[in-house]
């Protein structure tokens, strides 16, 4: 069987952006767009243009720079958005308009102070509304995670009757379990109709750490885009990491699912959006944390060494960092230490290296991390030979 093709649909320009104390230019916003386009994704969520002035500007600039992706604008489901998300999106090669409402209880009760069938009709007349200015209209459920499978089925088949071409069910909080996730995805794709004509989307938070997991749940369920966020950023614990979910994909191809992102830029996308957003990745982070590929501990360094698939799962030059590490420290065994220090000219004997090695761990109990100035010292006050 055929490898289906999952869409990436980057909102890093959007609920991205909405992490406090981090507001982008308009020219930096472009760069941004510009290597989301060379990394592959479909689609790009520029902002949501009624928000300021700025946001509106930013969002006609990239429509007017994107040439492959889809630009997509978000809109709340109110007409004064929705017109306004047309005039920003309008000259884009591929608009989209993005809009939707709380559906679930509690957004509906004590955010929208409504009740379930007034909130179906301003869904179907936003979809309806944004659907007159564009052909592409995703419909957005808002807290769909906590929202009873029976409503949020009547709601996007209603969406869907008004002209809605992408459905997205948001786990807004980061609430949902994936088994409870995937069930979500599961009971719509066989419950609501019409919804093989359109894209089913996901779109998790990670409050409890399962964005990424809820992601492939609904994947795995039917769904056919997963949004997402370089480094993960986004509202409060922010949302499923882009790669996360492509790699969790491309590493398991059994699941037949598949992307158009060029995996190997993004190591350096996500250093270009940690700059540019001056927010710092974990460095345990998965796939491009500062320590994704670096070993420390000896029984692991021993087995890297031997074979780098013993300990590593990803092949580091796949999504763009050069080589795995090996780093030095007071756990490390004399594998590493013989390795770093032909690394950087000295080869020696298994009894030369007994010697240095009990200097060496000396020193990496007073310091952190042993660098290779250190090995040098060390290397050479026991005059080994350089080869
Ligand atoms: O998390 C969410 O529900 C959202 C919607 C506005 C799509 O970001
Ligand atoms: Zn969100």
């Amino acid at each position: 069987m055929d490898q289906q093709k999952i869409q990436i649909f980057d909102t890093t320009l959007r609920d991205g952006e909405q992490v406090p104390g981090c507001k982008l230019n308009t020219k930096e916003k472009l760069e941004v767009a510009e290597r989301l386009e060379a990394l592959g994704v479909d689609v790009i969520e520029a902002g949501f243009p009624i928000s300021s002035p700025g946001d509106f500007d930013s969002v006609v600039a990239i429509a007017k720079l994107v040439k492959n992706a889809t630009v997509c604008g978000l809109s709340r489901a109110v007409e004064k958005d929705i017109t306004t998300a047309a005039e920003a999106v309008q000259y884009a090669k591929k608009p989209r308009i993005h809009t939707g409402i709380g559906t679930s209880e509690s957004h509906i009760k004590y955010k929208l102070n409504s009740t379930q069938d007034k909130i179906l009709e301003r869904a179907v007349a936003a979809v309806a509304l944004a659907k007159k200015y564009v052909e592409d209209v995703e419909f957005y459920a808002e807290d769909a995670g906590r929202t009873e499978n029976e409503y949020l089925a009547r709601i996007c088949e209603a969406a869907i009757k008004a002209g809605a071409t992408v459905l997205n069910i948001p786990d807004t909080t980061g609430y949902c379990l994936p088994e409870e996730y995937g069930a979500k995805i599961k009971y719509l794709a066989e419950n609501v109709k019409g919804i093989h004509n359109v894209t089913l989307s996901t779109h998790c938070h990670n409050d409890l750490g399962m964005a990424t997991a809820n992601s492939i749940a609904g994947v795995i369920n039917g769904a056919t885009q997963i949004e997402c966020t370089i480094n993960g950023i986004g509202e409060r614990a922010g949302n499923t990491a882009l790669e996360e979910v492509v790699m969790v994909l491309k590493q398991h191809p059994y699941l037949k699912k598949t992307t158009n992102i060029d995996t190997k830029q993004l190591n350096a996308i996500s250093r270009y959006v940690s700059e540019t957003m001056r927010v710092p990745v974990q460095p345990n982070k998965a796939i491009v944390g500062a320590n994704a590929f670096a070993h420390s501990s000896g029984i692991h360094q021993d087995g890297v060494i031997k074979r780098r698939d013993t300990y590593e799962i990803i092949d580091p030059k796949e999504v763009g960092v050069d080589h795995s590490s090996i780093v030095l420290t007071a756990r490390s065994g004399r594998a590493a230490l013989a390795y770093r220090l032909k690394l950087i000219g000295f080869e020696l004997t298994r009894d030369e290296l007994d010697i240095v090695y009990a200097d060496f761990v000396k020193v990496a109990d007073e310091k952190k991390e042993v660098f290779d100035e250190d090995l040098n010292e060390l290397a050479s006050l026991n005059h080994k030979v350089a080869v």
